[in-house]
């Protein structure tokens, strides 16, 4: 037998090193060194060789072989490579690309309500406090003036979460309202205060007008000379730009809450005519808030001086003003977690409300 080895290795490299692609390179390996391969059919000429010829066209051919299977395995790696390459390249996702219009998402209405209520409030003055969903019992009930056995706890459908082993007043709950945001705002604050608290609340009620977690924004401004023709002014100055109708109608009804002394309750004009809500017209009345001067008691519980200081707080529920803007007719959807309905009633992410561009996009 008269092999070149050279030349064989030489060609079978060659051939490698141009493979387009693995599986061009593995139909390559089987051609050199598979069993019906090159190298393998030079292989089973040796036995007619004799011994001293065998030898040596047996070390060239393993040399061969030798230097064929490194060419794959490099080639293989260049392969291999290039192929991960190409694959990131098709799935990259070019995170600056417009989001295609079906696949956009909405705001929720209630987030875009906030959202609004924020920019108005911001607009004057007030800061965005924040609290726990998880409150303890006194920051709920007893710094609001509503200590254990008060009849008032009865109004509010409470979900007790623990006992509290270190006394009552250390009993957690799912907040009720808002208001324990006041009692951390007044324990860690020095007046004054302006600040708005808006999040969740939760009472152990469900029905068409009730549902067991639901939203409110709390206000609270304590200063030395705050007085309730103050607290009028800002909520009729809110009313005015959130539901964007000059000198809405507002009525301040006496009421009672433990926490506010003297206290009123809120209903802005509207009239139903035709079974449509209108905001700021007509005759009808609507209650959307509750709000009043702070009690002297709850002042003094977190550590303001009421000789020195007043103000007033407030407690205005989202889901009601959102419906009452938007025109949404049941509240319960706002939780169904609907796509349907969040695409008719929810809102461009991209746009924040802000009172110069206008609050809704
Ligand atoms: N916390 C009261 C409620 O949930 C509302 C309120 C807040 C009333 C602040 C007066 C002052 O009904």
């Amino acid at each position: 037998m008269t092999i070149d080895a050279d030349a064989l290795a030489r060609e079978l490299t060659e051939r490698i090193e141009a493979a387009g692609d693995l599986k061009a390179l593995d139909a390559l390996r089987v051609a050199a060194l598979g069993k019906k391969g090159r190298i393998t059919a030079e292989m089973k000429q040796l036995g007619a060789l004799d011994a001293e010829a065998r030898k040596a066209a047996g070390q060239a051919l393993n040399a061969v072989k030798q230097q064929v299977t490194e060419a794959i395995e490099r080639r293989r790696a260049v392969l291999e490579d290039a192929a991960l390459e190409a694959q990131l390249a098709a799935e990259s996702v070019d995170v600056s690309l417009p989001v295609r219009p079906e696949r956009q998402g909405k705001l929720h209405p209630i987030s875009q309500t906030m959202d609004e209520i924020i920019a108005i409030f911001g607009q004057m003055g007030f800061a965005v406090a924040e609290g726990p969903d998880i409150e303890d019992d006194y920051k709920n009930f007893t710094a609001l003036n509503i200590p254990p056995e008060h009849p008032a706890r009865q109004m509010h459908d409470t979900f007790y979460l623990s006992d509290g082993a270190g006394g009552a007043d250390m009993a957690t709950v799912l907040r009720t309202h808002t208001s324990p945001v006041q009692v951390r705002t007044m324990e860690t604050v020095t007046p004054p205060i302006r600040v708005i608290a808006p999040g969740r609340t939760y009472r152990s009620d469900s029905d068409m007008t009730h549902t067991p977690m639901f939203h409110q924004v709390e206000g609270l401004v304590i200063d030395k000379t705050t007085h309730f023709g103050h607290l009028k002014g800002c909520l009729q100055d809110f009313c005015s730009a959130y539901f964007e109708v000059e000198d809405v109608p507002l009525r301040f009804r006496p009421s009672y809450f433990p926490f506010t002394e003297p206290s009123a309750e809120v209903d802005i004009g509207c009239s139903r005519e035709g079974g449509e809500l209108r905001i700021g017209a007509g005759d009808d009345w609507l209650e959307i808030l509750g709000c009043g001067m702070v009690h002297p008691r709850v002042l003094a519980m977190s550590g303001v001086d009421p000789d020195e200081y007043q103000g007033f707080a407030f407690g205005m529920g989202i889901e009601r003003i959102a419906m009452l803007k938007y025109g949404i007719p049941d509240l319960r959807t706002f939780f169904d977690a609907d796509v349907r309905w969040l695409d008719h009633y929810g809102f461009a992410p991209i746009e924040v409300p802000t009172l110069i561009r206008g609050l809704t996009p």
